[in-house]
């Protein structure tokens, strides 16, 4: 389970955030929503709406679950007639049973440790449960490895945007696992499958720099640690040309309950 204090840094810089993180593919919302039966939509963890606005401009019934007061108020901006609650999805009672419930990138930080139920009790029978998420892939070796140095030396842990090659990433052949992180019982998710949506990204370094304190991994580093590690991250860049390229993956998992 995440810790309480790491969920919680995104709205210390609400803004960036928001200018600097991927959205997602306009394919992976149309999906599911063809994949969804009717009955309004329920967003867990809605952000500043990187998702919400795709969702909301297809015209579906949001209501929108954020416990960060800075990023619901950048959200509220962005879309005044959504119905916003600032709280987390485990302290929140669903008010109706919902056909389809959404959550961005999100997912990994509510506590379902206090109740695996709460997906399952938010839908209506038949109703659609899809969490998303954004990786990344970075496509040079070298780049790779001058960074997994960098990394090192701050003794970061390998688990930043830039830890993984796009090169050799294999496909997993079971999603067994994933479903047991997602709290996807068999018995009240019997359905469900896995799709992803593949697409590119480029960084200038100034701008990695900007996605990389965006994340909580960094957010909660000490500043010092934190400024020194994203200031050599970014030499390296620029030593390579300037540019960070990354293949995106967006994954969906689309989960009905019974
Ligand atoms: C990485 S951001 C994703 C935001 C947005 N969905 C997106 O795709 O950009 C994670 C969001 O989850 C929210 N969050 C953290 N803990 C939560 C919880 N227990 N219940 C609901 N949302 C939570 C954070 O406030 C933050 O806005």
């Amino acid at each position: 389970m995440a810790t309480r204090e790491q969920r919680g840094v995104f709205g210390e810089v609400a803004d960036d955030y928001d200018r600097i993180r991927p959205g997602y593919p306009g394919s992976l919302v149309d999906d599911v929503l063809a994949a969804a039966g009717p009955g309004p939509v329920l967003e867990v963890g809605a952000g500043t709406g990187k998702a919400t606005v795709a969702f909301a401009a297809r015209g579906v019934s949001l209501t929108c679950i954020e416990p960060g007061p800075r990023m619901a108020e950048l959200l509220r901006r962005k879309l005044p007639g959504v119905p916003i609650v600032v709280s987390t999805f485990e302290d929140w009672t669903p008010d109706r049973a919902y056909g389809l419930l959404i959550s961005g990138q999100a997912w990994h930080w509510v506590d379902a440790s206090r109740d695996p139920g709460l997906a399952f009790r938010a839908l209506a029978p038949g109703g659609l449960f899809a969490p998303f998420w954004n990786s990344f892939l970075l496509v040079d070796p070298a780049l790779h490895a001058a960074l997994a140095e960098v990394d090192a030396r701050h003794g970061l842990a390998p688990e930043t945007t830039h830890s993984y090659l796009a090169a050799g990433f294999a496909e997993p052949a079971a999603f067994e696992e994933e479903w047991a992180q997602l709290g996807l019982r068999a018995e009240e998710f019997p359905e469900r499958r896995h799709v992803r949506y593949h697409s590119a990204r480029s960084y200038s370094s100034a701008d990695y720099r900007t996605h990389l304190l965006s994340t909580s991994m960094y957010r909660i580093l000490p500043p010092a640690v934190r400024d020194a590690a994203v200031a050599d991250t970014a030499a390296v860049i620029d030593a390579h040309g300037g540019t960070i390229d990354f293949e995106v993956l967006a994954d969906v998992v689309l989960a009905r309950r019974v």
